[in-house]
């Protein structure tokens, strides 16, 4: 069973949802953003379904316009460091943004986590969408799309160079002759770059998977590139599977064209599933979850992808305004799309902006249909795994106990875990210390 490709899951803890109006439904905590106990029950949940990970998403700027969880929410490493606490074998992924922190705080922040958990840290980079985000950090200009990734890029060489400070048996904690350490294994980087001055060492050891793991969550060419060069894992938000299989096809392909072995990185579409006994329940509930959204707070939510734009300006009815290059220097392969969208499909401002408000998703329906799905989406190489996205309160519990007793039958999922660290669990490679590397091959070759 060992060598057979299974399917990975992680999910998405996101508080009272990742909608405008999803904290009204009956059942929701309203206080389920900033509320621990919840928090913990849904990563006890996701491990109970041997999920490879709980995935913290994160941004830096809000108005009034901002959908309800973004308002009153956690810091993801916070939260992280907390849940780390109560579980034992689930990942721990959370987002920060390599446009506004310090690679030696981050590097160090995520070496933490990694050692608090036993080897069960991610961090998602991304590089922050919104450009309100310079107003909270210093107020300089946030920097273009493009620049925002080659900074990202030096920013990860500077990170997994600084947790490669120490070699893993530098510390020789030897009580006896009183040595801690052995210097000939710590190293300085002594990185001077275009962005990036850091000399190092990091004051904290490698953990017991070496490095935490790196997601990266940009579609675009510049997020791809990225995804390609450094990335273990990457989480993209495709609609359908054709969406999904391009991406698939592409990211591989440019991981291979950069030397790296396209197995180790690991592609993982967002899914929102919506499940019931039959179809119709399943349809019923989608239908609850969207009437619950006002066409006011519908044009909030388009407006965050388009820099927070005032959409309430143009006619309702009237074919989605023509709206140039705008909203390329933030989400910019979302806006793309929904751009795109509403020009092939004649869409009306209205049905944009609810179509964005409430996604249907195609996981709509049985616990079977939604395995076949998987399974289907799977196969075909449109995903290495998913992440499930809690649409409504009781969405995880569901999908745990009616869907994953049906993917473990069909030997598509993992019974037990296989590993007590991310990259074990995920079956990816320990990262080499690049000085102990250098070493071995230097003696290899004398
Ligand atoms: C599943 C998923 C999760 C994401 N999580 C975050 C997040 O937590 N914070 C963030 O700023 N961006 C997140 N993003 C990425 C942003 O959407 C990305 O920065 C934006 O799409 C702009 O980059 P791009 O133009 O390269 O796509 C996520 C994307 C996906 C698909």
């Amino acid at each position: 069973m060992g060598n057979i490709r299974q399917l990975k899951l992680g999910t998405v803890i996101h508080g009272v949802g990742g909608s405008t109006s999803g904290w009204r439904h009956p059942d929701m905590p309203s206080d389920a953003s900033v509320n621990l106990e919840f928090y913990k029950q849904q990563a006890q949940k996701a491990e109970e379904g041997k999920f490879d990970f709980v995935f913290i998403a994160d941004g830096l700027f809000i108005n009034e316009k901002s959908i309800p969880h973004f308002l009153n929410r956690f810091e993801p490493i916070t939260i992280l460091s907390a849940l780390g606490a109560v579980t034992k074998r689930i990942g721990l992924v959370g987002t920060l943004s390599t446009s506004y922190s310090e690679p030696f705080t981050v590097a160090r922040q995520f070496a933490s986590i990694d050692h608090i958990s036993g080897g069960r840290a991610g961090w998602n980079v991304v590089t922050s969408p919104l450009e309100g985000s310079a107003l909270n950090f210093g107020g300089k200009a946030h920097p273009s799309h493009p620049d925002r990734y080659r900074i990202a890029e030096e920013y990860l060489e500077v990170a997994k160079g600084l947790w490669d400070s120490w070699e893993d048996d530098a510390f020789v904690c030897d009580k006896e002759s009183g040595v801690f350490f052995d210097p000939l294994k710590l190293h300085r980087l002594d990185h001077k770059g275009e962005f990036f001055s850091v000399q190092g060492p990091l004051n904290i050891a490698r953990s017991k998977q070496g490095q935490p793991v790196v997601f990266q969550a940009g579609s675009s060419d510049s997020g791809r590139s990225l995804a390609a060069k450094t990335a273990d894992a990457v989480f993209t938000g495709p609609e359908s599977i054709e969406e999904a299989k391009e991406f698939y096809k592409d990211v591989k392909q440019r991981i291979a064209q950069n030397g790296r072995n396209p197995e180790h990185t690991l592609i993982f579409p967002g899914i929102g599933t919506i499940i019931g006994r039959t179809q119709e329940e399943a349809e019923a509930k989608y239908q609850e979850i969207a009437s619950l959204v006002t066409i006011d707070k519908a044009l909030d939510h388009l407006g965050r992808f388009f820099e927070h734009h005032d959409f309430s300006q143009y006619p309702l009815d009237e074919a989605f305004p023509d709206l140039g290059d705008f909203g390329s220097n933030s989400f910019r392969s979302t806006t793309d799309r929904i751009k795109h969208r509403a020009k092939e499909h004649n869409l009306t401002l209205r049905q944009v902006a609810l179509q964005a408000a409430t996604p249907r998703s195609v996981f709509i329906g049985t616990p079977e249909r939604i395995a076949d799905l998987l399974q289907q989406w799977f196969e075909e190489e449109a995903a290495d795994g998913f992440i499930v996205g809690a649409a409504y309160p009781g969405a995880l519990d569901e999908f745990v106990d009616s869907v994953v007793p049906i993917l473990q039958a069909r030997g598509l999922y993992r019974d037990d875990y296989e590993a007590d660290t991310l990259r074990g669990n995920l079956g990816i490679p320990v990262p080499e210390n690049r000085y102990s590397a250098r070493k071995s091959a230097s003696a290899g070759v004398n």
